[in-house]
């Protein structure tokens, strides 16, 4: 019979800001070591990545709803193109820290209708086969950005637009995903979602 049960090869992280996916999707490149390579979006390599990180994130309100999507867009683009690809054609595992799912439910709070989000990014880029989900409640994600960044004086929006942010999540989660309790300790999530995604066999299955 074929062994139709394949470690998953294009790994994606998504949650809400402050869900501690970063953390994680580093851990998983620790662990997997020179058999993957760790990327995220946006990057902050291509024209376009650059431009969302040194213009558009300093005052989002600011861009048009259109130009930001279209940023996001081609800055994927670029790195599906540039990096993305070439490691799977190394046959490297490929982890992305946010990919097209951020795209649905970040997108979808500036106009757009989640389904149009999602159907523009998967007829162009490649799926993932696996959609590691940081769920935290956004009162807890806004209290750990605070840890980072100091306090805001609009927490209180932040914290509403974030629970927009992963009511889109919860209604996108498909098979592929695995939903991982963010509050946890990070080794304990760390330890779950190296089982859901190579189970008990692990790395020597590789
Ligand atoms: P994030 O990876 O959280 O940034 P950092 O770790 O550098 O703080 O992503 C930056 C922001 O970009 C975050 O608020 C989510 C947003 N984003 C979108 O709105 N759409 C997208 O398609 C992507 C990839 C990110």
């Amino acid at each position: 019979m074929p062994n139709t049960r394949q470690h998953p090869r294009l790994i994606a992280f998504e949650g809400i800001d402050g869900s501690g996916k970063t953390t994680q999707a580093r851990l998983l490149k620790q662990r997997l070591g020179d058999v993957a390579v760790l990327l995220s979006e946006p990057t902050s390599e291509s024209p376009a990545g650059k431009r969302l990180r040194e213009e558009v994130f300093r005052d989002r309100a600011a861009c048009p709803p259109r130009e930001e999507l279209a940023l996001f867009i081609e800055d994927r683009r670029w790195n599906v193109t540039h990096r993305v690809r070439p490691a799977l054609l190394e046959g490297k595992t490929v982890i992305v820290d946010r990919y097209y799912f951020s795209t649905v439910a970040y997108q979808a709070q500036r106009g757009f209708a989640p389904l149009d989000l999602l159907t523009l990014n998967t007829q162009q880029f490649p799926p993932p086969d696996a959609v590691v989900f940081l769920d935290v409640a956004p009162e807890l994600a806004v209290a750990r950005i605070r840890e980072r960044k100091g306090q805001t004086p609009n927490d209180f929006e932040v914290q509403e637009h974030l629970a927009r942010v992963r009511q889109v999540y919860l209604w996108v989660r498909d098979h592929r995903f695995i939903t991982i309790n963010g509050a946890k300790p990070a080794p304990t999530q760390a330890a779950e979602i190296w089982r859901a995604l190579f189970g008990e066999s692990g790395i020597r299955a590789f």
